[in-house]
């Protein structure tokens, strides 16, 4: 299993190679990664590729380098026709990004399309080497890189390229899967104050929820930077600048803010009906704080804000248990 592996492992860095030297060779490919402001340096760094317009042009090479299909079929780059008859490219006319892990192998690839086809993005799927789940994109220049002070969680491989473009290199991708636990705890390893930066729509508002609470299992006290209605981190980094990105990021809200937040844009307050489903969704956060200290001053915070008295929200968090003096 090992030897089979470390053949994986060797294929996939050749094919990296291979679709690098073909993103060199292209000027459309090129365009497009200009066009999307993408320097040199950051080009080189994430080893960013080019799979070409062509149904065997990876296979072949791999076949020309010696590989075997049985091995070359392991990685996943090729997919069995399904007539038998042999193999094809599955990543076509794509932007290549290789998946690295921290010991600095290459263990998959997304592939991005240059316009506006579907899917926009394809994954590996997951190999002997390669667990989605348990991987987090940009983690290896994280490693390298960063002071280990601060990390900040981002949904896409180009929210990750657009950070470190501008200097910021503590952000990783959990590559569009859901967040695991796993990498919860790589989160941890890698980075003291952990920031979740999520794109800024309702799939992204729900995976935050989910990231924050695995990463609070973890006994992280993560934070969520808020990002205009609509945008990623790349969006705003390229309309807005870097400076302002670092300011959201001065503002970035806590668990509880955060429930706040968004509980705020869902229920509309002067409606009686909502302000209890909005102070019940709130209570049902504040009971997985552990402080009471801090329980108490949010407690403070969502009466002022619902004008349901600190008693009745207490009771609803502490519950049955509780005693009024
Ligand atoms: P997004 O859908 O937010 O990408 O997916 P995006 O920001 O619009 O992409 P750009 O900026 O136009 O290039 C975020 C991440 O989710 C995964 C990828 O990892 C992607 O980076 N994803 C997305 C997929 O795996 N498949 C898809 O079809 C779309
Ligand atoms: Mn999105
Ligand atoms: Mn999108
Ligand atoms: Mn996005
Ligand atoms: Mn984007």
């Amino acid at each position: 299993l090992e030897k089979e592996k470390e053949k994986i492992y060797e294929i996939n860095k050749e094919a990296a190679r291979f679709y690098y030297y073909n993103l060199m060779k292209n000027k459309k490919a090129l365009m497009y990664l200009k066009n999307r402001n993408i320097n040199k340096r950051v080009l080189n760094q994430f080893g960013l590729g080019y799979a070409q317009d062509s149904w065997n042009s990876i296979y072949e090479y791999l076949k020309s380098k010696g590989y075997k299909d049985l091995d070359i079929e392991k990685t996943e780059l090729v997919g069995k026709k399904k007539d038998n008859t042999g193999y094809y490219d599955k990543f076509r006319n794509r932007i290549m990004f290789p998946i690295i892990d921290i010991r600095d192998r290459v263990i998959g690839f997304g592939g991005r399309v240059l316009d506006n086809s579907m899917p926009k993005y394809l994954n590996s799927k997951d190999t002997l080497v390669f667990t989605k789940g348990n991987n987090l994109y940009g983690l290896n220049l994280v490693k390298k890189l960063s002071n280990r002070e601060k990390i900040i969680l981002v949904e896409g491989y180009m929210d990750v390229i657009s950070l470190f473009n501008h200097g910021i290199n503590y952000a990783v991708a959990s590559l569009g899967t859901a967040f695991t636990r796993n990498q919860g705890r790589l989160i941890k390893r890698y980075g003291k104050e952990v920031y979740i930066c999520y794109d800024s729509d309702n799939a992204g508002i729900n995976a935050t929820i989910k990231a924050l609470n695995i990463l609070m299992e973890e006994g992280i006290d993560p934070k969520v930077i808020v990002l205009p209605s609509g945008q990623d981190p790349d969006d705003f980094i390229n309309k807005n600048g870097i400076e302002e990105f670092e300011k959201l990021m001065d503002k970035a809200l806590n668990f509880i803010e955060y429930q706040i937040y968004v509980n705020k844009l869902k229920f509309n307050l002067v409606n009686p009906e909502e302000k209890i489903i909005f102070t019940k969704e709130i209570s049902k956060a504040l009971k997985k704080l552990k402080s009471p200290i801090e329980k108490d001053v949010y407690i403070d915070k969502i009466s002022l804000a619902t004008g349901i008295s600190k008693e009745a929200i207490k009771s609803e968090v502490f519950g049955k248990n509780y005693k009024s003096n």
